[in-house]
């Protein structure tokens, strides 16, 4: 995921967005990303997502999300749909690969 790709689809809140937010106000728990322009008030399907960048800032680790952004789309669409998380959406270790990697849908 580029920092210009939406992490929180539903208020359109970009990768870049939330970690100029985070540098700026250095959140001490992960519930105050949704200060930034909303982030996870919507369908809450980018959470998990927003707790992991929270999670690595805090580890001191850039903040990012290796997964396709087509992919991370595609993923949210299921849930929505079904309401149900792929399993390793929000896995640490989900990384890289995941753009590849069969969704198990
Ligand atoms: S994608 Fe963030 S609340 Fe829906």
């Amino acid at each position: 995921m580029d920092p210009d790709d939406e992490v929180c689809l539903c208020f359109h809140v970009s990768l870049r967005k939330l970690t100029n937010f985070v540098r700026r106000t250095e959140p001490v728990v992960a519930s105050q990303l949704s200060e930034c322009l909303g982030a996870g008030t919507g369908c809450r399907w980018c959470v998990p997502f927003l707790e992991r960048l929270h999670r690595q800032w805090s580890a001191g680790e850039p903040m990012q999300l290796p997964v396709a952004p087509t992919e991370y789309a595609r993923r949210r669409a299921n849930y929505r749909r079904t309401g149900v998380r792929d399993a390793d959406a929000t896995t640490e270790d989900s990384g890289g690969s995941d753009a590849s990697r069969p969704s198990g849908s």
